[in-house]
Parts: structure tokens; sequence; C-alpha cells
């Protein structure tokens, strides 16, 4: 989603503002703009990457002290030169404005904003609130004031910077419901949306908190509260030392940002189970101080979450019935925060997500809360993020960042982090003996290793993946745990190959899928050594039946034979209660290959965002 970028220094800003919005690219764009002041405003703007925004800076000698900048991902109005911010408005007071989130009552804003005279030259709904702030400007000269009566009048998410050419010397910024940090340097202070784009000037991070406003100077910073759009009060806001290092963000020996995550599995897993390496049982106090007591009311399990996450909750809902006894539902959030749900108080309600900045993944938890679930819990892998913020308890992956919009290591952690709440449930609820406890946690142990020989499939993986290059479309079975696997290797697969791809659970194919096969159509099966194994052979052999092509990832110890039509990669022996998390690595690595050899851009695909911050 967009990017904002902002820098007051003693000192020309462009390359850090360039810098910084090259760093927030993982997020997804399809513009970029920025805004300095050197006495007048200077803009520029394009449908390009931030690499051709750099040349623009270059020709036009672009330097200021003080500037703004953004990467663009579309909402309202095309992708396009007129509609990449920043926005301005005003004359005798020209004020600039770059804006992250979705102004809902955009469309009565313009309105009354035209009826007051201003002229709209894009069709964003941010050209409304810099026509807004300089509306406001004329009663309220002050420019901190005139944003704060704004945002008041503002409905839906946002995070913004604004300047204004008249006062070089600061820029304000506020956020509502979209992320937004301060970077506190030596020679200056910025703003961001995440703290990766900030590395390069400071560690010293301060995360606003929804309502704020800060005003930056050169000098300082001072954040405030407003309340019925007036300063209410100055707040003061932890600085956090950012344990980001510039190493974790670049890209080191790899060709892509998801080659890089996907190798890191191994590593982002041990740093996540590293407390329980050494134990001899797992505590509850993993989750959080209070975690103990909460668990021990609770009767049931919601999931919510979007996308990959909700794939890891789908794995989950079958280790927390199976292991736990736990009843266990798991909810799109896009689809329960408009649903009317029967709530129930002794519920544990988890969010689960990669960035902590899911639109809807915040919302149907609040949505949740509201209906009167007493009890949450979230697993995310980002410290500072508005979802840990919103939870009782929490348990970070500790992944590192991802960049590639591909979810890769986010979803294994979030997978051995789930089974962690897993065997504390179970524990709790006597459902495990010290003796299967010990020998979960020994299988924890050992899963960084067996990460690494999943990891040694590449070669036969890469082979497939040419195959898989000139199809059109895929389908990916699997049973019981394995289904949600194979969901996520089909979201994979079409999210950067654009190869339409679909899941089902093998035994619905005879129900209607299977009329799609033909010998065009390979068919992808995910084939663990576990129970099921013999219902999906069945399955597998009425897809060879009607001349489909097999690709079947199995076990060592599967009982499936290599024939025509029916090609078969072998991971180790059957990882028992790991297997989905092992068996997700091949699918990983086909997705990742097959985009490789179509040539599409595997880190940053088309039409999506890192970070979906808006609904
Ligand atoms: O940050 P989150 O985990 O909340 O993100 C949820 C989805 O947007 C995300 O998993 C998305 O589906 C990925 N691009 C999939 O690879």
């Amino acid at each position: 989603m967009c990017g904002i970028v902002g820098a007051i220094a003693k000192q020309n800003v462009v390359p850090v503002l360039l810098e910084g919005l090259l760093r927030l690219e993982y997020r997804g764009y399809d513009s970029a703009g920025l805004v300095v002041s050197d006495g007048k405003l200077l803009r520029l703007r394009t449908t390009g990457r931030v690499a051709e925004l750099g040349k623009l800076s270059t020709d036009r000698h672009a330097k200021g002290l003080v500037g703004i900048a953004h990467t663009r991902w579309a909402t309202h109005g095309e992708p396009s030169k007129r509609n990449a911010h920043p926005h301005f408005s005003g004359e005798s007071s020209k004020v600039a404005v770059v804006h992250n989130g979705i102004i809902e009552n955009h469309e009565s804003m313009r309105l009354r904003l035209e009826s007051e005279g201003f002229v709209f030259l894009s069709d964003t709904d941010t050209e409304v609130i810099a026509h807004l702030i300089a509306f406001h400007l004329q009663n309220k000269p002050d420019l901190l004031d005139a944003v704060c009566t704004s945002i008041a009048e503002l409905q839906g998410a946002y995070a913004i910077a604004v300047m204004q050419e008249s006062h070089p010397d600061r820029f304000i910024v506020a956020r509502n419901g979209a992320p937004l940090l301060l970077g506190v340097g030596e020679e200056g202070n910025y703003a961001a949306s995440d703290a990766s784009a900030l590395l390069q000037v400071t560690k010293q991070m301060i995360y606003l908190e929804e309502g704020d406003v800060a005003e930056l100077s050169s000098d300082g910073y001072r954040i405030f509260n407003c309340t019925d759009g007036k300063i209410d009060k100055e707040v003061v806001r932890k600085v956090h030392q950012s344990a980001l290092t510039n190493e974790a963000i670049d890209l080191g020996p790899y060709a892509h940002f998801m080659q890089k995550e996907i190798f890191e599995q191994p590593s982002a897993v041990a740093n996540t189970l590293e407390m329980v390496f050494n134990a001899q049982s797992i505590s509850p106090n993993l989750f959080g101080d209070a975690a103990e007591s909460i668990f021990s009311q609770i009767d049931s399990i919601l999931i919510l979450a979007c996308g990959t996450s909700y794939h890891a909750g789908s794995v989950a809902r079958y280790w927390l019935e199976t292991v736990a006894g736990l009843p266990c539902n798991v909810e799109i959030a896009s689809e329960y925060r408009y649903r009317d749900p029967i709530a129930n108080p002794n519920t544990l309600v988890v969010g689960i997500s990669q960035s902590g900045e899911t639109a809807d993944t915040l919302a149907a938890l609040k949505y949740a809360k509201s209906l009167g679930h007493r009890h949450s819990l979230s697993i995310c892998n980002v410290a500072e993020s508005a979802l840990i913020r919103q939870t009782d308890l929490c348990f970070l992956t500790r992944a590192g960042p991802e960049i590639g919009v591909a979810s890769t290591k986010a979803f294994t952690t979030q997978l051995a982090s789930l089974l962690l709440l897993t065997i504390t449930l179970a524990k709790m609820r006597s459902k495990l003996s010290h003796d299967r406890e010990c020998e979960m946690i020994a299988a924890l142990r050992h899963l960084p290793v067996a990460l690494q020989l999943a990891l040694q499939v590449e070669p036969q993986v890469k082979v497939w993946a040419k195959r898989f290059a000139a199809k059109r479309h895929a389908l990916f079975l699997g049973r019981g745990v394995h289904y949600p696997i194979a969901m996520e290797g089909a979201l994979k697969l079409k999210e950067i190959s654009y190869i339409h791809a679909e899941a089902y659970a093998a035994g619905e194919l005879k129900h209607g899928p299977l009329a799609l096969v033909d010998s065009d159509m390979p068919i992808v099966a995910i084939a663990p050594n576990d129970v099921l194994l013999g219902k999906l052979k069945s399955n597998l052999q009425e897809v060879n039946a009607r001349g489909g092509e097999l690709y079947v990832f199995a076990d060592a110890d599967s009982q499936i034979q290599q024939s025509n039509n029916v090609h078969i990669i072998r991971l180790a022996e059957h990882a028992g209660v790991l297997s989905p998390i092992l068996h997700t690595i091949p699918l990983q690595l086909l997705a990742y290959h097959v985009s490789l050899q179509k040539g599409t851009d595997v880190d940053k695909p088309r039409n999506l965002a890192k970070a979906v911050t808006v609904e």
C-alpha cells in the first residue's frame, strides 16, 4: 500500500526521501512523487518507479531542507501522474499533502469544497484533504491548527504528511488507522510509514498512536492530541531503539527478497522458537503475563486473518481440535466483520497477521470485542504494530522483516507459533502427557534442520517449474491439515506467476472440479504419509484415469509410485505434526521458479501491496 516519507534537516533532504521511498517499494505502488521546498515548492511525480523519480530529481536539480514523498497504490482514480501524490491546494498559502488510507466521506467533502471555489485536479480522495486544510488556513493561519481542524472532519483511515510553502521550517503529520512513525535523528527529524525507510538516518523511532498529530522541525518534534478540531494537549511518546538492521532489509547475495525469505526460513523459525529450545516444557507466559489466567477461562478459539495468515489459522484449526481438543473457527477477517456472529465470552479471539496493519484484520478484532468477546491474542511479526497494541496477549513471530509481497517466512513462523499455542492449551486442558510434550518440543527443536533439508528439493522443483510456466491454470489438492497448505500453494502460484490456481480438498474433486481435468491441467498434490494418504491416492487415481498430469509432493515413505503422468518429488520421511510446515517449502519454491521462468515481478507482483492498510 502507499508509503510516506517526510524529512526536515540541516542539509538537502532529497536523497533521504528517495532512499526512503526505495525502502518502501516492497509495500507495492503504481506511482511516486515528492515535494521539496527551496523557497518555493518543487513537485515531481511519475507513474514510473522510484528510480525514475530519482532521475527527475537530478534533471530538475531538486533540493530543499524539508520535503515529503509518497508511493501511491491506487484506490480512488487510476494510476496516473495527475493522481499521484503530493496534492496541492491554495494560491497565497500553498499546502502539499501526501496520504495513505481512504477518506470515506470524500464525495460530500468534494462537493462542499467545490462550492467554496476549490478546483479539483485529480480523482483522488487525498485532494480533499489538501483543499480542506487550505480552506481552514483562511481563518486559522497556523498549519498545525488547520490540520487539527481538518482531520476532525475526515471520516476513514489516514496517515498524512503536510507542508506549507510559506513555512518551510516544519511539516505536520497525523495518523488515524494507518501506520506512521517518527524518526529522531541528529541532523534532522523524519516521518515514514515504516521503520525500514528511516534506518538510513536514525534508529530512534517513535510509533505514533491513533489520533496523534505531530509537528517536526530540524531541531525537534512535538506530538499533540487533538479533540473536536482543536489542539488538546502535548503528549509524550516513547522513543524506541529499532532492532532492525540494514542487513535485514538488504538483498545480500540473493536475486529477490522472496528467494532470500524462503531460504531464511530455518533461521526465522529457530529465532521464533528460541525460547523453547532449551526448555523441558512450554509455559503459557510465552504469550503474555496474563496468558495462564486467560487460557484457563477459555472453551473455544476464533481465528481472524486474511490471505496467507488465514491459511496459517486454517492449519491451526486441525491442531487445536486434534491435539488440544478445543473447538476452533477460522474466519476471513473481511467477511467476519460484516456478519452477525454469536459471541461467546469464553472464546479466545486470535488475530494473525504478518504486518499487524491489515485493515480488515484490525477491524474484525475490534468488531469481535464489540460483540462481547473478552479475550484476545495476536500472532504478529511486527512488534510495534497496531494489532499487537489491540490485544490482551501477543506472540511475536521473529521472522525479521518480510519484504517480498508473497508471504513465506511469515507463514512458517506463524505455523510454528500456532503449534506452540496448541501445545500450551493442550497441556493446560490435560490433553497432553509430559512425554508427548517432550516429543513435540524435540520435534520443534529439529524443525530448522528439517526445513533446511526440505529446501534441498529446489533443483527438482526447478525442472517442474519449466513445465508450469507454459500453463494457464493449475489445481492444488490436499486433505486434512494439508488442505490449507494446498490453498497456500495455489495462492503463492497465482499471486506471483499470474497462473490461475485453485485449491481443493481432494475429496471434493468429484463434486465438480474433476470436470476441469484434461492433459493440459497440471494438478499438484500434497501427499504426506499420514492417515489420509490412502484416501488421497484414490482421488489421484480419479485424476489419472482422466488424463490429468499429476505433480505430487510426497514423503520419502509415502507408498506412491512414479508413472506416466505421475511425477513425484519426495521430502524426508513423514514429519508427523510438523508435516504441513515442511510441505509448504516446495510449494513456495515452485511459485518462485515459475515466476522466474515467466519473468514476472517476483517481489512486487502487479496490483498487489505488502501491507493492506485499506479495506
Ligand atoms: O500482514 P498480513 O499477514 O495481515 O497480510 C495478510 C495478507 O494480505 C497476506 O498474507 C497476503 O495474502 C500475501 N500477499 C500472500 O502471500
